[in-house]
C-alpha cells in the first residue's frame, strides 16, 4: 500500500490502517449502541462519512441487509480499495464505495435514512457546509449519528511522564494548526440545529485505559505512529524519549491513560 499525497493528517499507510482497526475494536460497541438508538435497520440507505478502510461500513452493511445500502465515502484511494476488497470478500453487494472528497461528494440523487460520522468532520475547514449538504439528502425521520472529539486536550496519563506529555502536546499543536477543528464535536449540536436537524441525544464518551486492556492499544498505537511524523514539532530525540516514556508507563503500578474526550450527538430530520 502506497503513501498517498492527498492523504489526511494521520496518513493512510498500512500501519495507520491497522491502527484504525484497533481503534474500531475499542469503539465498536459504542457505535453499535448508537446505531441501535438511531434504529438503523434492514432496507435503509446509510452514509458512512469518511469511512476510512470501512470497518463501520462493513458492520452497517450487515445491519441494512441485502435490501439496504451503505455508501462509504472517503478521500483515500487506498482505503476505498480496501473497502472494495472487504465487500467482495464478504459478498456484501450492498456496499457502495465512493472515492471522493466531502466537497465533491454528490448526494443530489440520494435519499438517506441514516448517517454515521466518526472522526471525519475534524479534518475539514467547512463542517457546517458538509452537514447541510448531507441534511438536504436526508429523508424525514432520517437520523445522523456523530462521534467526534469534544476536547482533545484532556489526553493525559497517570503518572505524568514528562517526555510523553511533551509528545502529546506536540500532537495537539499539530491538530490545532491543521485545516479542521479537532474538537469539532462540541460544535455539532448547534451545527445540526442550524442545518435543520433536531438533536435528540448528546452524551460524553470517555475511555480510561489500563495496560492490560485492549483500550490501551488505542493511544499506544496512535502515539507510536503519529509522534515520529511530527518532525516540525519534535526532534527525533524528543520522539524517542516520548516513546520510551510510553513503554515505561506500561510497567508503572496503577498506570492509566485518559483518552481524549469524545461526544456523541444524534439528530433527526423532521
Ligand atoms: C480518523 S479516520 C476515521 C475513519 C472511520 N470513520 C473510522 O471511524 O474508522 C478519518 C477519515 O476521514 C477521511 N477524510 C479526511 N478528510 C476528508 C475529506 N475532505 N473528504 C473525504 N474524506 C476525508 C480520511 O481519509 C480518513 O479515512
Amino acid at each position: 500500500m502506497e503513501q498517498e499525497k492527498e492523504a489526511y493528517i494521520l496518513g493512510t499507510e498500512q500501519a495507520e490502517l491497522h491502527r484504525l482497526g484497533v481503534q474500531h475494536q475499542v469503539w465498536a460497541s459504542e457505535a453499535r449502541n448508537a446505531w441501535q438508538y438511531a434504529e438503523f435497520s434492514q432496507g435503509q440507505t446509510i452514509l458512512d462519512l469518511g469511512c476510512g478502510p470501512g470497518f463501520c461500513t462493513r458492520d452497517l452493511a450487515y445491519i441494512v441487509g441485502e435490501t439496504g445500502k451503505v455508501i462509504g465515502v472517503d478521500l483515500s484511494a487506498n482505503y476505498i480499495e480496501f473497502l472494495k476488497k472487504t465487500a467482495e470478500l464478504h459478498q456484501l453487494h450492498n456496499v457502495q464505495p465512493l472515492h471522493t472528497s466531502f466537497d465533491d461528494m454528490d448526494l443530489s440523487h440520494v435519499n438517506l435514512d441514516g448517517v454515521y460520522d466518526r472522526w471525519a468532520l475534524a479534518w475539514i475547514p467547512n463542517p457546517q457546509e458538509i452537514i447541510q449538504k448531507i441534511a438536504d439528502a436526508m429523508l424525514p425521520g432520517a437520523v445522523f449519528v456523530a462521534h467526534e472529539y469534544y476536547d482533545w486536550s484532556t489526553f493525559q496519563t497517570q503518572p505524568i511522564m514528562p517526555n510523553l506529555k511533551k509528545g502529546i502536546a506536540a500532537a495537539l499543536r499539530s491538530f490545532k494548526e491543521q485545516a479542521g477543528d479537532i474538537d469539532v464535536g462540541r460544535f455539532l449540536p448547534s451545527m445540526f440545529e442550524k442545518a435543520g436537524l433536531d438533536v435528540i441525544r448528546t452524551r460524553p464518551m470517555a475511555k480510561l485505559a489500563t495496560p492490560d486492556d485492549l483500550t490501551w492499544h488505542w493511544p499506544k498505537s496512535f502515539l507510536n505512529i503519529y509522534l515520529p511524523k511530527l518532525t516540525q514539532y519534535l526532534t527525533p530525540e524528543e520522539v524517542d524519549l516520548a516513546l520510551e516514556d510510553l513503554e515505561e508507563l506500561e510497567y508503572q503500578s496503577g498506570a492509566t491513560i485518559f483518552c481524549p474526550q469524545m461526544i456523541e450527538v444524534i439528530a433527526v430530520k423532521s
